[in-house]
């Protein structure tokens, strides 16, 4: 079948790629002349493993191309996948829907005859209403013109791109509750023959459900995490292990143990901005009493990463002044070169601020971390990175610094202590090889001399930090 794909971003350019494996024909559209230059010759502009491949196979066998031509889109076919960004608007928080406003626009004034547009993007709940109204207005007295919408929500992660999008959780597809005549879950089922063959779960359903689907699935993801960070801060002052904890309350099926790791929180560019826009819209509706309680999930969040900054002065003396920091990882998680919102490079950032000699490492992420923090020092290496530092922090769990060795950054640095903003290394490795270990989430014993113990106690608060207690 023949479609396109509007809006080549993370969404646009997966899905399109991921369309043309399974044997269709695509054209990738989007206005930015240099993504598209990027993918039409095969190289993806963000880093996402197995992507590449997929799609330079698929250009190469002539059923993937991109353009920036509406034109050409228009032309192409008659099933039009919508990925633009809804990023968040600065002032309101809630979602900017230019991008998903401008793209329909300058598709549907182009288009003739029956047309199926299918919304991938995450938007608030209300959003296709509001497309279906202005679509409606573009194609007034355009009787040979018939645009059916539809909402198909995509639930992928960021360094399981192409898995997510080829073998998902499920299939959610949202349609127009007042339309008897829908041929969207037809024209979705013939798409997706091949995963729905593999006995994918599949629910039918309206735009507003649809909708709603995605950012409540994104809200209890971060949910779950800033519950485990809110009982770590618990157990930072009575010297519990979260980690336990979290295996412990994980083995009950109705919870379960994914999305319960504590540490940093969560960052990137979907779930700080998508609980925010959520929050955003119910106020609009005038029910933002029902999603008040997210308010308090961002604040956890965000409350880990200054917990994280407080324990690393802890650890250097009261005071980052003057002190070498390493920061090992960029990316908001690993196996991403995203460093939207990123909590390791916030952590780094206020280090900074407060006078730290910051050296950052990460090994995808060092291009985009540069252009947004220009004024860090980057190493090449971990090992670089560490050199001479007074203390190095495991601000992202990439394997590397899992499994890095314990005995060799010891003869790079000034003073062995390692802090883990992930709870991803072994102490019991870290300790026997000298190094001092202290984690986020767990009570730490106290690094500093008496004298400098006293004077902090005078100066910080004991619960933001947990250590001196
Ligand atoms: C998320 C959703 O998982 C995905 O379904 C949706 O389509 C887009 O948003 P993504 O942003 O790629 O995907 O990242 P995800 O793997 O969910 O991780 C988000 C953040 O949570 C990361 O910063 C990660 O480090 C953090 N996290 C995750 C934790 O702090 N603890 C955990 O237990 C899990």
């Amino acid at each position: 079948m023949k479609v396109t794909v509007i809006g080549c971003g993370y969404l646009g350019a997966t899905h399109a790629a991921c369309m043309a494996e399974l044997g269709h024909d695509v054209l990738g559209v989007d206005t930015e002349d240099a993504k598209i230059a990027s993918l039409s010759r095969g190289e993806v502009p963000f880093f996402e493993p197995g992507l590449s491949d997929v799609l330079r196979r698929n250009i190469d066998a002539g059923r993937l191309r991109f353009t920036t031509d509406y034109d050409e889109a228009a032309a192409h076919a008659s099933v039009h996948f919508l990925g633009v960004g809804t990023p968040q608007q600065q002032r309101s928080h809630g979602a900017d829907l230019s991008q998903v406003f401008g793209a329909v626009e300058s598709l549907v004034t182009r288009l003739h005859g029956e047309h199926l547009i299918v919304g991938k993007s995450t938007v608030p709940v209300g959003t296709a209403a509001e497309l279906s109204r202005r679509i409606a207005v573009l194609t007034a007295g355009d009787e040979a013109t018939s645009i059916e919408l539809a909402w198909n929500p995509e639930f992928l992660r960021e360094g399981f791109a192409v898995e997510d999008t080829l073998a998902p959780d499920r299939i959610v597809l949202g349609v127009d509750p007042a339309r008897t005549d829908s041929k969207a879950e037809g024209v979705l089922g013939e798409l997706y023959r091949e995963i729905f063959e593999a006995g994918v779960p599949f629910v039918r359903t309206d735009w507003p459900t649809a909708e709603l689907v995605k950012v409540s699935a994104n809200a209890f993801l971060a949910t779950k995490i800033s519950f485990i960070n809110a009982v770590s801060e618990l157990c930072e002052v009575v010297g519990g292990d979260i980690s336990t904890l979290a295996d412990a309350i994980g083995y009950d099926a109705r919870i379960g143990r994914r999305f319960l790791n504590a540490g940093l929180g969560f960052g990137g560019g979907c779930l700080p901005k998508d609980i925010r826009a959520f929050v955003a819209r119910a106020e609009e509706l005038g029910v933002g009493d029902s999603l008040a309680f997210l308010r308090e999930v961002d604040a956890v969040n965000m409350r880990r990463r200054t917990a994280m900054v407080e324990l690393i002065e802890n650890a250097c003396g009261g005071s980052v002044l003057g002190a070498n920091v390493a920061v090992l990882g960029a990316a908001f998680k690993p196996e991403s070169d995203d460093v939207r919102d990123s909590p390791a490079l916030n952590v780094a950032g206020q280090l900074a601020l407060r006078g730290a000699r910051v050296t950052v490492f990460d090994p995808k992420a060092m291009g985009n971390a540069g252009k947004l923090y220009p004024t860090l020092r980057f190493a090449e290496s971990a090992a670089a990175a560490a050199a001479s530092a007074d203390v190095v922090v495991v601000a992202t769990e990439w394997a590397e610094f899992v499994h890095m060795a314990p005995e060799e950054l010891a003869s790079t640095v000034a003073r062995r202590v390692i802090i883990d903003g992930r709870r991803c290394l072994n102490p019991e490795t870290w300790r026997a090889a000298g190094w001092r270990y202290l984690a986020i989430g767990s009570r730490s014993e106290p690094v500093l001399t008496d004298r400098q113990a006293g004077l902090l106690r005078k100066t910080s608060s004991s619960r933001s930090t947990g250590m001196l207690v």
